[in-house]
């Protein structure tokens, strides 16, 4: 059994409001205790088994054969990878479920935890034992999908427990939480079993031999619903791999036990800019150019370019060659979109963008010789790495007609 819920749920009461921190709704006498068990009756089925006092428990049967006080037991090795004291620190626990682990590192006196799932019951369900405890901290049902830096922030702890197998797009989602991450994430997952053959190989690929690492694709029905089927099992190694690409430095495998293991990654103090996943990113507005000229003719044209994505862009490149360094660059096409010239022209940044800055960058051009109309595309570079749209950021076109 890999877990969780294959279930078919609802409707369901919901419950919208939550009580200020330190409240119990017992001791409050808010809900009374029969009140309690009742709505605990009405929010099943429960994977997570929350303690809520009084000899109260969420959970009282197994939903897919986990131990009644499931997650007791893997508690007992995650709690060990967090600090006792969170005082201060931010947690994103992302697919919660109940919330028994939002709920803990609340105890270990996080700052703000902010608990995400996929599916509206569990966010029911973590919400009502909240009030029920008397917590204070978020709950919101969101897909690791939607995980959005620029929108969230970023959280000092992200918790990503039983969650990775669920995922058809493991390394979008991976890549997701290393954004939304600041310092450490912690995975717990299911693994592909190792008397499989799980054992990494090196290979020619290409002209190189290349390290491949066995990563288990399971075979679910057309109609399988996503979150609650297992789609990727890693090899521990594939895992570390996987981690390593999207850009954790510092990969702590710190268990593995019964198919499952736990990985804490960390990114090391500012995580260099050399392991970070590049995240290039333009947002690009003509602020003068000319729509029409004579054929040679000089051309001007000033763009306000904005760093929209992640990475910093550094005006100066490595050696002599400015590797690394970003320009904004022009291509000149046909209207057809063939290409006449890839590098019809450059110009530098006046100093590194940080994300978030932005520059007014003039680029001086020159008109085709010939009479016609043709498209001018702008696009940042990152010389000899990538132009932008290779990270699916959008280029600007001008059209330009040169007349007779
Ligand atoms: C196996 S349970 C694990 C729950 C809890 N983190 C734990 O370790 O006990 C997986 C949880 O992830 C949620 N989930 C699955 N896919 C998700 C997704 N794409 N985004 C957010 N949550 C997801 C499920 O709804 C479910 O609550």
């Amino acid at each position: 059994m890999l877990d969780c819920c294959k279930l078919t749920v609802g409707p369901f009461f919901v419950i919208t409001n939550s009580l200020p921190l330190g409240h119990n709704a017992l001791e409050e006498s808010i809900m009374t205790r029969e009140e309690i068990v009742a709505e605990l009756r009405r929010l099943e089925p429960w994977f997570h088994a929350i303690d809520l006092g009084d000899g109260i428990s969420t959970k009282i049967r197994s939903v897919m054969g986990e131990p009644v006080n499931h997650p007791y037991g893997p508690w007992q090795s995650i709690q060990k990878c967090l600090p006792e004291d969170l005082s201060g620190k931010s947690v994103l626990d992302v697919g919660c479920n109940a919330g028994f682990y939002s709920f803990e590192a609340k105890r270990r006196g996080a700052a703000h935890v902010l608990g995400l799932d996929a599916q509206r019951h569990h966010i029911r369900q973590a919400v009502f034992a909240r009030k029920v405890l008397g917590l204070n901290l978020e709950f919101r049902r969101m897909n690791v999908y939607e995980l959005d830096q620029r929108r969230m922030g970023q959280f000092d702890i992200t918790l990503a427990l039983g969650l990775i197998y669920h995922l058809k797009h493991l390394v979008l989602a991976l890549e997701n939480l290393y954004n939304v991450t600041r310092e450490t994430l912690i995975i717990e997952t299911a693994i592909m079993p190792p008397e499989r053959g799980s054992a990494s190989f090196s290979h020619p690929l290409g002209q190189d031999h290349m390290r491949l690492h066995p990563l288990a694709l399971v075979e679910n029905p057309r109609d399988a619903k996503e979150q609650v089927f297992n789609w990727f099992l890693p090899s521990v190694e594939a895992l570390e791999a996987l981690l390593r690409n999207t850009g954790f430095d510092n990969i702590e495998v710190v268990e593995v036990k019964n198919e499952r293991a736990v990985v804490v990654c960390r990114k090391t103090a500012g995580g260099s800019e050399e392991s970070a996943r590049l995240h290039y990113f333009a947002a690009l507005a003509l602020k003068a150019g000319a729509p029409a000229c004579q054929p040679d003719q000089e051309l001007s044209f000033t763009l306000r370019v904005k760093n929209s994505g992640l990475t910093r862009w550094p005006a100066r490149g490595e050696g002599l060659s400015d590797k690394g360094a970003v320009h904004l660059g022009a291509h000149l096409m046909h209207t057809n979109d063939e290409e006449i010239s890839w590098d019809y022209g450059r110009a530098n940044l006046p100093q590194d963008l940080e994300p978030g800055a932005e520059a007014v960058i003039d680029i001086v051009l020159r008109a085709p010789p010939k009479p016609g109309r043709y498209i001018v595309e702008f696009d940042m570079v990152s010389e000899y790495i990538a132009w932008f749209e290779d990270f699916s950021s959008a280029t600007l076109r001008h059209e330009l007609t040169v007349e007779q």
